[in-house]
């Protein structure tokens, strides 16, 4: 923390508006510190080599909304870090429209969400939460930590040909991810306390054919959470459905993320400098010779500068400056920054480069293209009373959050910190849907007191509103949708660019792929159902009676199911907009070294890299790849 001020203040602070930089050399720049960037960038230091990592966002690593992973939700919502971006899941608006959650900005930064908006509104489409911060979207995401399939990583190998991607291989990365970072589920004993809540996970191991005898639910539930969805002993794992405990990324009950790597190889003493508060305009390119070479970046210092920040309404303009690199320069600014910032660079499809003006350095017509996300569902049932894990809990910080004090006072024994050592997804059950196209998992359905029906201005103070709201909900992985696009809009930099997911018949409809996609949704809905009619199975525990309020008693046709899937499906793991494939696909942006084809010097190393979104979530898959692109980059080609 010291030395990061000592490198950052200096630059920031004490001399802001006459010295632009514009002396900086280094070996390597990485761009963007999130989940892609932040190892490498470490890794690269850390091998002795001079690095420059430059963030949009601050570190925000004292903020509490980062640190109590109760905070999950209310984090999103955190102006100091988040980016109100916004993403049509559909073209055909009218159809867009009948999702609940579907926004319209009423005033800058002012949102009217669902319909019959004030005259004059702007439609927005669907909030997709983002965060400028040191370490990206993962001091605020759900802090849910499961590893990729095997099948993800063989796949790359074989599209490629490279071997270096094959699954016994990659272990190595994982064990280097693990070097570094803390995973731990929530305790059982937190569970415990509450058993209308167990009495929900006991009912949700029983829809898997798991459930204990009633009579001893609580014993049974603690030995199901003992069940480790990323077991690194079970051969068959990708395949085993059943019910299991949700790792997260914490350490006795606070969050842990790659910032915390970052921060200890600044302080460790490596040649890191950590450019935060600084966001980067253009790749700078040699075009002398016969393919052109990345020399560098411009960007410009200042904080909230992206207009996707609510602050930025009163940022004050930023101090351009540029860096060179002597070796590389290293994309990582997420799924759509990413894409964005090479078409701004000249590297992208021609006809959309031309129509903005924008010289071309390299003619690729995969970027932007490919983009993918899962779908999520939620079941929404109400109590007649209250979850008893969730009395005095406020949310919001405040010295009346008797939960925050509990946390607080408890900081080394995780089973007595209480709601707020968890993310309040305790556990899940995985299933090999109907659906699926081979033998892996292919549905996690979650349970917790949470009343969460997706992304929008306001979701966390609504998940939280009252404490007597259930949810299971549903995590397709393994989608079938390779439509989604990020284009730009215009070329200012600061401008998000236009996000276009083609949701399910819009987008990949090749062998049925929607079809399957929301087939797979539906079984889902009703695994869930079958899981809060097992409650009842369980009444021994005392939980009080509940109403389903999404989607709805009534709504159980399958055709209605669908209806309701299409309606109001969300995503949260977007990528693959900058996908490595084989060298004679067209539409593959790089190659199997993270290598920018027909360029020279420049790579991503970001969730835009897969060809395929891997496994079931996503920030382990990037800690990964970020890993072997270090790797790769300190050590060449194996
Ligand atoms: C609400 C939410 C919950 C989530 N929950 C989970 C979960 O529980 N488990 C899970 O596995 N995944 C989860 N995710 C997804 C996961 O956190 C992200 O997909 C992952 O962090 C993406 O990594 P990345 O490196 O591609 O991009 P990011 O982590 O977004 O990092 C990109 C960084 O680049 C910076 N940047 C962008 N452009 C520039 C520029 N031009 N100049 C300088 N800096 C720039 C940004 O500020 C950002 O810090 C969640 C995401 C969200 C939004
Ligand atoms: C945490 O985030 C909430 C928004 O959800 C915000 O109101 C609050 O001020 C934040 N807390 C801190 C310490 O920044
Ligand atoms: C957890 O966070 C608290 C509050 O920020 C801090 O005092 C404590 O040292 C942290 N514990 C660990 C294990 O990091």
């Amino acid at each position: 923390m010291q030395l990061l001020n000592l490198i950052i203040f200096p630059l920031l602070l004490l001399s802001p508006v006459s010295t632009a930089a514009t002396h900086l050399e280094y070996d390597y720049i990485v761009v963007g510190s999130g989940a892609g960037g932040g190892p490498l960038a470490s890794r690269l230091a850390r091998g002795g080599h001079k690095t420059l990592l430059i963030e949009a966002g601050s570190d925000q690593s004292d903020n509490l909304n980062t640190t109590v992973p109760g905070y999950q939700a209310s984090v999103t919502e955190d102006p100091a870090l988040r980016w109100d971006i916004f993403v049509n899941h559909y073209k055909d608006q009218k159809r867009a429209q009948r999702d609940p959650k579907y926004t319209w900005e009423t005033a800058p930064y002012q949102y009217h969400v669902g319909p019959n908006p004030p005259e004059g509104a702007t439609p927005r489409g669907i909030l997709y939460p983002r965060a400028q911060a040191l370490g990206g979207c993962t001091p605020h995401n759900a802090l849910i930590w499961i590893t990729p399939h095997k099948s993800d990583w063989d796949n790359i190998a074989k599209l490629t040909g490279d071997e270096s991607w094959a699954h016994e291989n990659m272990d190595q990365y994982l064990k280097k991810v693990y070097e570094w970072l803390y995973t731990e589920p929530t305790d059982p004993t937190i569970l415990i306390n509450d058993l209308p809540l167990a009495q929900h996970y006991v009912a949700g191991a029983a829809a898997s054919g798991q459930g204990p005898d009633p009579l001893n639910a609580v014993d049974g539930l603690v030995n199901l959470l003992a069940n480790d969805p990323n077991s690194q002993v079970n051969p068959a794992r990708d395949s085993t459905q059943g019910f299991f405990q949700v790792p997260l990324t914490m350490n006795a009950g606070n969050r842990t993320d790659v910032t915390d790597f970052i921060k200890s190889t600044v302080s460790e003493g490596f040649p890191l400098d950590v450019r935060t508060n600084a966001y980067v305009t253009k790749i700078n390119f040699d075009q002398s010779g016969s393919t052109p070479k990345a020399t560098g970046v411009e960007f410009q210092d200042g904080e909230y500068l992206h207009r996707a920040s609510p602050r930025s309404l009163h940022s004050k303009p930023g101090t351009p400056g540029s860096a060179k690199a002597k070796k590389e320069v290293i994309i990582s600014a997420g799924a759509y920054n990413t894409p964005q910032l090479l078409k701004l660079s000249g590297i992208g499809p021609k006809k959309e480069l031309e129509k903005f003006k924008i010289p071309v350095v390299k003619d690729l017509r995969g970027v932007g293209t490919n983009l993918m996300d899962r779908y999520e569902i939620p079941v929404n049932v109400q109590h007649k009373k209250d979850f008893p894990i969730l009395k005095g809990c406020t949310f919001d910080e405040k010295p009346h959050d008797e939960c925050l004090k509990k946390w607080e006072q408890n900081p080394y024994i995780l089973g007595q910190r209480g709601a707020y050592a968890t993310n309040g997804l305790a556990a899940t059950l995985a299933v090999n849907s109907d659906y699926a196209s081979d033998s892996n998992i292919d549905l996690y359905i979650f349970g917790g007191p949470i009343n969460f029906q997706g992304y929008f201005p306001g979701w966390a103070e609504q998940a939280v509103a009252d404490h007597s709201h259930f949810s299971w909900y549903t995590l397709k992985a393994h989608t079938r949708n390779h439509a989604g696009t990020v284009e730009l809009q215009s070329t200012d930099p600061f401008d998000q660019p236009r996000i276009n997911f083609y949701y399910f018949d819009e987008g990949t409809t090749k062998d049925g792929a929607d079809d399957k996609d929301v087939g797979a949704i539906v079984q889902a809905i009703k695994i869930s159902r079958k899981a809060l009619s097992e409650y009842y199975n369980y009444a021994i525990l005392g939980g009080s009676s509940f109403e389903e309020e999404n989607p709805g008693k009534d709504v159980t046709a399958d055709e209605d199911l669908e209806q309701y899937a299409k309606d109001v499906a969300w995503g949260h793991h977007a990528s693959c907009t900058a996908p490595i494939g084989a060298k004679d696909d067209p539409n593959a942006v790089l190659d199997s070294e993270f290598r920018v084809r027909g360029v020279d010097n420049l790579r991503v190393v970001d969730a835009s890299v897969f060809p395929d979104i891997p496994g079931v979530f996503i920030t382990a898959p990037i800690y990964i790849i970020s890993e072997k692109a270090a790797d790769v980059i300190l050590n060449g080609s194996k």
